[in-house]
């Protein structure tokens, strides 16, 4: 039996490569390990926390006694790596936690690792999961491919370059296993109202104001959570070692028009006249260093791998609105308490 620990299971995107893995793999013993920051919400995996095939344990990757421990006892034959600190605003609050969970952290899984793995790699893998934002910005056209330069700009995309370059370095020095992939900004169920797609559902749903940075001009490549899950199996299973694979939708999007469009899907759902919850939006002061254009050059993973996204995305916002408009129960646990703390420091001086 192949068991596979599989970091920041209980975030956003985590939870659904886990509920993947769980359901299409029996054969395989799933270990989630989170620390369960604001970020991290046991209730996003309540479908599969009995399966027999399931574990979860509780452990902060930057403890490297605890991660050492924690490979020593389990021997696990693969490591799938999504754990991190992912907003770009509080990265630019609190820069230090980005280098300790996303660099140390991902360290620290990789000395464990290798030694663990060290008579053997062949059968391992350790396959680290990254973001398109490690290649900076675009202008008005190209897009990001495989080989485009590192070139971050925030706090966040710093990190996460940083640990991209570790994984390879581990791969170049030892030999390890390793498979990145750099994927799109996501959207779909779980996703924690932060970011854009479900900050702004939530917005919408209370009559609240709908903040813009900037003019709105700024375009993000959106991609279904659950095709992104998908592509990590393939590649988790498929790809050839020391490889990076982009992932990508083809589907860009102005952050104004993608309000737009939400506020039209809003509209309709909740029986608002036409242009009701347009009303709502509201610029605001741009982010620091807000990169202008991300987009996907998606062909390697499409010609090597077969993958190419399920649905359009005008199913994908439908889906994920009638989602967040069911699980209110959801909505209204990950929004008490400390969210409320987080979004006056974050939006009432903008
Ligand atoms: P998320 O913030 O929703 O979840 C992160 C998870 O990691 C949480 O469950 C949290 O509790 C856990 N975690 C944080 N610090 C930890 C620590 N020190 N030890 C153990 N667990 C810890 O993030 P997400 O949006 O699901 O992103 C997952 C991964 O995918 C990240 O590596 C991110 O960089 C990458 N990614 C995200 C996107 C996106 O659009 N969200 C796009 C491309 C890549
Ligand atoms: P976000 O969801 O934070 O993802 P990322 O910064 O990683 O791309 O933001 C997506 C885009 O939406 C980005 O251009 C910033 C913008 N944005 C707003 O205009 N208002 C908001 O309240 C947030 C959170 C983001």
């Amino acid at each position: 039996m192949k068991k596979i620990i599989i970091t920041g299971g209980a975030g956003f995107i985590g939870s659904h490569v886990v509920r993947r893995f769980v359901k299409n793999y029996p054969e395989y013993s799933i270990i989630n390990l989170d620390k369960l920051t604001y970020a991290g919400n046991l209730a996003n995996l309540r479908d599969i926390e009995n399966a027999a095939n399931y574990r979860f344990v509780k452990g902060d990757i930057v403890d490297m006694a605890f991660i050492n421990q924690l490979f020593a006892d389990e021997k696990p034959d693969a490591v799938i790596h999504l754990a991190a600190e992912s907003h770009v605003d509080r990265s630019i609050t609190n820069p230090s936690e980005f280098v300790m969970t996303n660099v140390v952290g991902t360290v620290n899984l990789l000395n464990a690792a290798r030694d663990t793995w060290k008579s053997n790699y062949t059968d391992k893998r350790f396959y680290h999961v990254s973001t398109d934002e490690v290649y900076g910005t675009l202008g008005g056209d190209g897009m990001f491919t495989e080989e485009t330069a590192y070139d971050p700009h925030s706090p966040y995309s710093a990190s996460k370059a940083s640990s991209d370059h570790f994984v390879r370095a581990y791969y170049d020095t030892y030999g390890l296993n390793t498979v990145i992939s750099n994927c799109s900004n996501n959207y779909g169920s779980f996703h924690f109202p932060e970011k854009l797609i479900p900050l702004a559902i939530h917005n919408i749903k209370q009559k609240k104001a709908v903040p813009v940075y900037g003019k709105g001009e700024n375009i993000r490549d959106w991609l279904w959570v659950e095709d992104h899950a998908r592509a990590i199996d393939l590649i988790f299973h498929k790809a050839a070692t020391g490889t990076t694979y982009n992932i990508g939708g083809h589907n860009e999007w102005k952050n104004i028009d993608l309000i737009n469009a939400l506020c039209t899907i809003m509209d309709k759902k909740l029986g608002r006249r036409d242009g009701e919850s347009a009303q709502l939006i509201t610029f605001v002061t741009d982010r620091a260093g807000h990169d202008l254009r991300y987009a996907i050059d998606a062909t390697k993973l499409q010609k090597e791998l077969g993958w190419v996204p399920s649905i359009t995305f005008e199913e994908g916002l439908e889906k994920t609105v009638d989602w967040y408009l069911a699980n209110e129960e959801w909505l209204t646990d990950v929004t008490s308490g400390h969210y409320q703390q987080y979004y006056t420091e974050q939006y009432n001086h903008r």
